[in-house]
């Protein structure tokens, strides 16, 4: 057997001490399948004196991460801190400086820093590894890399934010509210104390940003990623769109469009029949359209120690067995430049519930602005609310009631400025809520 290869783990949270605990379990068979003795042999966290089930006996503790990173017994730096910033940074650019290979989890440093940190592992001649940094436990990042070379990829998108999926399951099985089911997220630890990061869709964005760059040779581009979180959903919206046939998911969506490529994250509803919509509770799916393999689901646990434990370690054996490949597919020199295309030009079917006082010709005056801007409507559904419906039971109460209507594909820009002529005639008593319909 060659020479051993050495870890160091920077932090042992969630993931960093299933990590620990799964190369231990699991010495043998990694040994067997790599030709290489994997061990950890330091590790750095904040607080030494917290039990986290481990034996660290053995292994070499170092309080700053950094002086981990340097250490010249240690092959392998594997950073588990998190953060797009600070000391994950840190660690994983003097891991890569001082000629170290790296694995991390980390989708916020890979998204805002990934094409930096890719050219300074090449300079090194080291291997950046990023698998779990995207849906976890599912291994979508070797599967677009190595799996589909191939094959043209025209779209790619995904759930990728288990604690949206979560609410949004059961704001559809039970008829709960957001934040009822948001409540019941944070109780079963499924969202954070400061839920924002993943409801309003930043999470799903850095992950989404990663996968553009591997299925279309473009730079990492984060901040051009439009996004939109599911806080505005309403158990009227997933109602309506099981009348019609659809679902509401949170999707993160890269596709060559003219120009360029569209970056967007945002409530979607998906037709009941497809892969995603089947995609329930804190469960991650990828879809990736492509020209010869055709439409590609993976379906699996998007978080949790173990399963995000699960794709590190394939990363680390990937390493023990001397992969030194570019993270994002080709070296970072033959990344093309991302052009951004602006959601304005997105062009797609809509879904539009309108909040309108419950007066005659409303409808028609919706329907006239949208007509203006050549918006075809599919359908148009008003459903009158229990208090307007008491208040006057012949019909117009005047009161707030919702009007929901279906387009035919249509320019985000065009739709836009007719919301914006209908808030003018005063039709609204509140603001619109807009959700885009993803065909297959
Ligand atoms: N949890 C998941 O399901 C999941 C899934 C996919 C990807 N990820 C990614 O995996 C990474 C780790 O996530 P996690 O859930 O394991 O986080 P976590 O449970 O919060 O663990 C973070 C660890 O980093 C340590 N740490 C923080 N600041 C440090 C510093 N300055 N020096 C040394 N150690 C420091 C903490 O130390 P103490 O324990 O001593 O406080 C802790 O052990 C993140 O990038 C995350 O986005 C997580």
């Amino acid at each position: 057997m060659t020479q051993s290869l050495r870890l160091g783990v920077a932090g042992l949270g969630t993931v960093g001490a299933s990590v620990v605990r799964m190369v231990g379990r699991r010495a043998e068979a990694l040994a067997a399948a790599t030709g290489r003795d994997i061990r950890v042999t330091a590790v750095s966290s904040r607080d030494r004196g917290r039990d986290r089930g481990l034996d660290l006996s053995a292994v070499q503790w170092f309080d700053d991460p950094v002086e981990l990173a340097r250490a010249p017994d240690i092959d392998c730096v594997v950073e588990l801190i998190g953060g797009s910033d600070g000391p994950a940074k840190a660690v994983v650019e003097a891991a890569l400086s001082a000629g170290k290979h790296v694995v991390t989890a980390n989708k916020a440093l890979l998204a805002h820093h990934g094409a930096a940190l890719a050219r300074l592992a090449e300079g090194n001649g080291v291997a950046l590894a990023f698998e779990a940094s995207v849906a976890g436990g599912i291994p979508v990042i070797k599967a677009i890399r190595e799996g589909l070379p191939g094959n043209a990829v025209s779209r790619v998108y995904g759930i990728l934010n288990g604690t949206c999926n979560y609410i949004l399951t059961r704001m559809e099985r039970e008829g709960l509210t957001f934040e009822a089911c948001l409540k019941d997220a944070q109780a079963l630890g499924y969202a954070e104390a400061d839920p924002t990061f993943d409801v309003e869709g930043f999470d799903t964005a850095h992950k989404l940003a990663i996968l553009t760059s591997l299925a279309f040779g473009t730079v990492v581009d984060a901040e051009g990623v439009s996004v939109e979180g599911i806080s505005g959903v309403q158990p009227l919206d997933l109602k309506m769109a099981d009348e019609l046939g659809y679902r509401i998911k949170l999707l993160g969506v890269a596709q060559l469009a003219e120009g360029g490529i569209e970056q967007r994250v945002h409530p979607t509803m998906v037709p009941k029949s497809s892969a995603i919509a089947q995609v329930m509770g804190v469960t991650n799916a990828v879809t990736v359209d492509a020209d010869a393999v055709g439409e590609l689901t993976l379906i699996g646990p998007g978080a949790g120690g173990e399963a995000t434990a699960s794709a590190v370690v394939a990363d680390i054996a990937d390493v023990a067995c001397g992969l030194v490949r570019p993270g994002f597919g080709r070296p970072s020199a033959q990344l093309r430049p991302a052009s951004r295309v602006e959601m304005q030009r997105h062009e797609g079917g809509y879904y539009i519930r309108l909040t309108v006082h419950d007066r005659p010709g409303v409808a028609a005056g919706v329907a006239t602005r949208m007509a203006e801007r050549e918006i075809s409507i599919e359908s148009i559904l008003q459903r009158r609310t229990e208090s307007a419906a008491t208040n006057d039971p012949r019909g117009r109460s005047g009161r707030p009631v919702p009007l929901v209507l279906i387009t035919y594909a249509a320019t985000e820009g065009n739709i836009r400025s007719a919301l914006d002529a209908i808030a003018a005639d005063g039709l609204l008593a509140e603001s619109p809520q807009l959700i885009r319909i993803e065909r297959e």
